[in-house]
């Protein structure tokens, strides 16, 4: 435990709001009363916030209203004061051009919905995709107590007596669409057994990655990221969270103490294990950076050596979070793991992940594997490094066809998504199963918000042929639940310059995954005449209001994609003035 002196009623932050005898503190403790509440239950006790990202058009988080009721219900056991502040909902399906253009502007209002107001720690509502790394990066900039709630995913889905799951499903159904095998009346069916409840997608996309990963950092209590959303289970462990955030303002527990260098690192390696996304590698360096903890793509790859693949989950597997959770979830996993874990990092309930994760036992081996028989000898994400991709990209092999993972091609060229669109199923493309589909400006600044389209369809030419799998290459994300030789996250990304800019059709690329590189086979001296007659392309989306600042300000890929500005130690930013 970090030494602190523990807080005393007289030392809680909030009593600089309610505490003193002035005119300030007059007009607070009035208006606390003007809502109903007797100055006893405000003053003295730790306040906390539910940080609420629910809205009528975050599919994920139906059931947040009820589990607000939960956790407060934690907090007032526990003597705290739970105030509910609702907050930006990114649903990933509705928001866009994507969500991920909203990210830093969720992790900008956690902050100062906490900085601002009279808070003494905070739990933390998130699950789909964007919102768990955008709450905790704005809480550990924040660096008041704070606790991670995660949604949970939704149940499987059903269509006849296949199981589906989340996107991955979608995906290879939506082939059999554009080929021609799959007729409007099952596609209808789809439709409606593939989402069957509250809760987050159901593979191991994003959601399930981050909200294990918070889990694997100890910011959420152990056990909580793989319990389904409608598991009576999961109303109990937001109330055990509600209670567990009053303790810890006592304790005055903060992010900092919890997301170290250890805890990254076991984040990477837990990654690894569970099959996880690609988004993770951006959300994981955003978040580092604003812990002033030094992580880079190259540590993905040190700390991931030699980490298997355990969860048998889609898209890298074939189960889904359900089975997950009724064969022991993450702390059955991390069990599997931890002759390679930190297990001295600390974890919200003031112990160890070691601690967390004693007598975790597996209930289904197929399911969650052991180290000796683990889904695939190699982990989720290799990071590339060539002079395609001079700062980095990624790529998954454990969800790609095993034969492109050494390919060497001709480029087949698309300048944006509207290109990529209105061309990618003619008949006349010049493209075969050996060609590299190639899209450009679908970066953080092109796009803009690097979008999830990184997985190119395949185009209808080559799936009539039974091709399912090419290699593609972009500046773009791509969602968990995807699979194929995607290679994403280039950069620099092709709006600003980058060498992915420069690619013209039929160049040759080599992709070289046991070696980590990514190369354009282009003549340097071709390159530098290509380079010097570059202009940036027009770029949509607008020039105004919040896409102008992200277009000034964002990051790119291999640095997380925050904010420039919003780089800088934890707590860094001075307590309000109460005058
Ligand atoms: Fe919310 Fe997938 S759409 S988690």
């Amino acid at each position: 435990m970090p030494v602190r002196p523990r807080r005393t009623p007289e030392t809680l932050r909030s009593m600089r709001w309610f505490g003193p005898d002035d005119l300030r503190s007059f007009g607070h403790r009035s208006r606390a009363k003007q809502m109903g509440f007797w100055r006893e239950e405000f003053t003295g006790r730790p306040v906390i916030g539910i940080v609420n990202t629910w809205n009528e058009l975050n599919t994920c988080h139906t059931h947040f209203p009820e589990r607000v009721e939960d956790i407060r219900r934690g907090v007032l056991e526990a003597g705290g004061f739970p105030v509910e502040l609702p907050a930006f909902s990114l649903g990933e399906q509705m928001l866009k051009p994507t969500a991920m253009l909203y990210r830093n502007f969720l992790a900008m209002e956690t902050e100062e919905l906490i900085r601002a107001q009279p808070i003494d720690g905070v739990v933390l509502m998130g699950g789909c995709d964007k919102t768990t790394p955008a709450l905790l990066m704005g809480a550990l900039s924040a660096n008041i107590p704070a606790i991670y709630v995660p949604a949970g995913p939704m149940l499987r889905g059903h269509w006849h007596d296949v199981t589906l799951g989340s996107g991955t499903d979608v995906w290879k159904y939506w082939d059999d669409r554009r080929s021609g095998k799959l007729g409007d009346k099952e596609w209808g069916e789809i439709e409606d057994g593939i989402a069957r409840s509250a809760g987050t997608c159901m593979t191991m996309g994003t959601a399930a990655t981050m909200m294990s990963l918070a889990e694997a950092m100890g910011i959420s209590l152990p056990g909580a990221s793989a319990i389904p959303a409608v598991d009576s289970s999961h109303k109990r462990m937001a109330s055990a969270s509600g209670r567990r955030i009053v303790g810890m303002v006592w304790e005055d527990l903060r992010p900092t103490d919890i997301l170290t260098e250890a805890a990254f690192e076991n984040a990477i390696m837990v990654d690894m294990a569970i099959g996880g996304s690609t988004n993770a590698i951006i959300h994981l360096l955003a978040m580092a950076r604003r812990a002033g903890v030094p992580l880079t793509m190259e540590t993905f790859d040190r700390v991931a050596q030699g980490v298997p693949l355990l969860a048998n989950i889609r898209p890298s597997g074939k189960y889904l979070m359900e089975d997950f959770y009724y064969a022991g979830g993450l702390r059955a996993l991390m069990a599997q793991l931890a002759p390679r874990l930190h297990l001295d990092a600390l974890t919200v309930t003031g112990g160890t992940l070691g601690a967390a994760i004693e007598g975790a036992a597996v209930y289904a081996p197929d399911v969650i594997r052991p180290l000796d028989n683990p889904v695939k000898p190699a982990g989720g994400t290799a990071v590339l490094r060539g002079s395609l991709a001079p700062n980095g990209a990624v790529i998954k092999p454990t969800a790609a066809e095993e034969r492109l993972l050494v390919h060497e091609g001709p480029a087949v060229v698309f300048r944006d998504i509207r290109d990529l669109k209105a061309r990618v199923d003619r008949d006349d493309l010049d493209v075969t199963a050996d060609s590299v589909l190639v899209l450009q400006n679908a970066g953080p600044v092109g796009a803009p918000g690097m979008p999830e389209w990184g997985q190119l369809p395949v185009p209808k030419k080559l799936l009539r042929q039974g091709i399912r799998d090419i290699v593609r290459i972009s500046d773009a994300r791509m969602s968990g639940t995807s699979y194929g030789a995607c290679v994403l996250h280039v950069a620099p990304e092709a709006a600003i310059g980058g060498p992915l800019g420069l690619v013209r059709d039929g160049d040759r690329i080599r992709l070289d995954v046991p070696n980590r590189r990514l190369d354009l086979l282009v003549p340097d001296d071709e390159l530098a005449r290509r380079r010097a007659a570059w202009r940036q392309p027009p770029l949509p989306g607008g020039d105004r209001g919040y896409v102008a600042l992200y277009r000034r300000s964002v990051t790119q890929a291999d640095q997380g994609c925050d904010f420039d500005f919003l780089d800088g130690q934890p707590g860094q930013m001075p307590e309000p003035d109460i005058f």
